[in-house]
Parts: structure tokens; C-alpha cells; sequence
């Protein structure tokens, strides 16, 4: 399995929203992505996974850019998106098994396997529900069973446990650990040190650059060591979701954690 190499990454729509981004995101390992709202992880993760093309710079996967010119990620990406991306009137298994029917599944098999994949985030009593009834808790489960479910090489979570308590957040990480254990490079959004801590590698964005994030990030009980030679540049990118984003975070937020503290201190 192959890494990600983010080089360079600048990505501007009227001003900056990502410069001087140089990441490596390591293949068998969970690397966060953390940083206020607004900061450019979404931006990021879009131009990692070849929706968005840079404007300047690149990031590649196996030798080659993921940005193909359309917009259109390679088979080899999958997404867990902040907004879902689920279709409301299908069932939360057509959900998942489209995305196995379009990696070429056979239809009667994508359906098991969507099935299999619900019962890893404990919803397949779900199968058969229309999204559009379901809670937002549930909802991101169905996007994550769709998101993991294809064997992915290159598995990008937004802010995936946004919607979940505790208990349904270890079950999240559990599985994105699985990915990660079959040699698949996963990064994960989010605002959530708990979430940060459970990962092997942590990059964290402020206001569309890289920020050192071993004394701002007041992690409690972290256990991320520096990474000396991680990239620490600016970036900037972003997406369509910022504007759902705030619907998807139940209880207001405290980002403070993640912003660097005033000079001095
Ligand atoms: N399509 C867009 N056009 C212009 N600005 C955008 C677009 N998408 C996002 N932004 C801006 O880019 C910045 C980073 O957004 P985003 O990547 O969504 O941050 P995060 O995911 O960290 O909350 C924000 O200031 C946001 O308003
Ligand atoms: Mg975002």
C-alpha cells in the first residue's frame, strides 16, 4: 500500500484557504486532521481525495495525482463526507450498496455486503429505513458503513463522529483502526481530541496553514509526539459543506483547544 503525498498544496477561490501544505499520509496508519471551523480541513481533505484540483501543487497516491481533471475521485478513494452525501429516499442499504455497484459489484452480492457493512456500525436493523427517517447519529453511520465498505486504499472521514456519543465514537475508531490495520491510509477531520488522540499521526490546520500542534493543541493526556519533520506550512482549501457544517455539530463547539495560544504564552 502506498502513501499520500501532499506537496506544495496552495488552493485559492478569491483569497487563500490552503498554502504551503506538505503532508505524507502514511499508509496503516490514522492521521488527524484537526482545526477550528473554518480552518480548511474539509478544503484538505477534498484536494487529497481528488475532488478539488490545487492551485498549486499536488497531492499524489501510488505515483500518480489524485486529481484527475474532473473532479471525480479515483476508484481507489473513499470518502466519509461531512454532509454524508446519503440519497434520502433510498434505504440505508441501497445507500451503501451503490457505492459497491459502482466499484462494479454485482448487485445481488453489494447487497450483502452493504448489509455486512451496516451491521459493523450495529444498524442493520436499519436496512430497510428510508435515510430521510433516520436521526443524524444513524445517518453518519450509514455514511461510514458506506464509506468503509469498498476497501479502500485511501479513506478520508470528515469529521465522522460528529453525531455519535461515546460508546458509538469508540465503535467509529474501531473500525477506521481496522482500515488502517489492512494497510489503507486514513485521515480523519475533526474537532474532537479524543478522536485526535486514537490516531498514530496529527496535523493541525489554522486559518489554512499548518500549525505546530504539540504546544497549541492543548490535548489533555496526549500521547502524539512531534513530528520534527512533518510539514508545517500554510494551506487552504475548501468545500461545499461549510455551510451544513454547523447543523452537524449538535452541541456548540469549543475549539479553543486547537488554536494557538497568543504569542508569549
Ligand atoms: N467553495 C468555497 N468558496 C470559497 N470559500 C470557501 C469554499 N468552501 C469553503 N470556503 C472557505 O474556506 C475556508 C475553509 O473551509 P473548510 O475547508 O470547510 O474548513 P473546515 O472544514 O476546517 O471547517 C473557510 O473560510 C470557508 O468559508
Ligand atoms: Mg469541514
Amino acid at each position: 500500500m502506498s502513501d499520500v503525498q501532499v506537496r506544495g498544496v496552495r488552493y485559492e477561490v478569491d483569497r487563500p484557504l490552503l498554502a504551503d501544505i506538505d503532508l505524507v499520509l502514511r499508509a496503516g496508519e490514522m492521521t488527524a486532521l484537526s482545526g477550528p471551523s473554518g480552518s480548511g480541513k474539509t478544503t484538505l481533505l477534498s484536494i487529497v481525495g481528488g475532488l478539488l484540483e490545487p492551485t498549486a501543487g499536488e497531492a499524489t497516491y501510488d505515483g500518480a495525482p489524485t486529481w484527475r481533471g474532473t473532479g471525480d475521485p479515483r476508484p481507489e478513494v473513499a470518502f466519509v463526507l461531512q454532509v454524508y452525501g446519503l440519497v434520502p429516499i433510498l434505504s440505508a442499504r441501497e445507500n451503501v450498496s451503490v457505492a459497491l455497484r459502482a466499484r462494479g459489484v454485482d448487485p445481488v452480492e453489494a447487497d450483502e455486503q452493504a448489509l455486512a457493512a451496516l451491521t459493523r456500525f450495529h444498524i442493520a436493523d436499519l436496512a430497510d429505513r428510508q435515510v430521510e427517517e433516520l436521526s443524524g447519529g444513524q445517518m453518519q453511520r450509514v455514511a461510514l458503513a458506506r464509506g468503509l465498505c469498498v476497501g479502500a486504499g485511501v479513506l478520508l472521514a470528515d469529521e465522522p463522529t460528529s453525531e455519535l456519543d461515546e460508546g458509538n465514537r469508540a465503535l467509529v475508531l474501531g473500525e477506521l483502526r481496522r482500515e488502517a490495520e489492512r494497510g489503507a491510509v486514513v485521515v480523519v477531520a475533526t474537532h474532537d481530541p479524543a478522536v485526535v488522540e486514537a490516531c498514530d499521526a496529527h496535523h493541525a490546520l489554522d486559518d489554512g496553514r499548518l500549525v505546530d500542534h504539540t504546544e497549541p493543541v492543548h490535548l489533555a493526556h496526549t500521547r502524539f509526539r512531534p513530528e520534527p519533520s512533518a510539514s508545517e506550512a500554510p494551506a487552504t482549501p475548501p468545500v461545499a459543506d461549510p455551510v451544513v457544517a454547523p447543523a452537524q455539530d449538535p452541541a456548540p463547539r469549543d475549539d479553543s483547544a486547537f488554536r494557538r495560544p497568543p504569542a508569549g504564552r
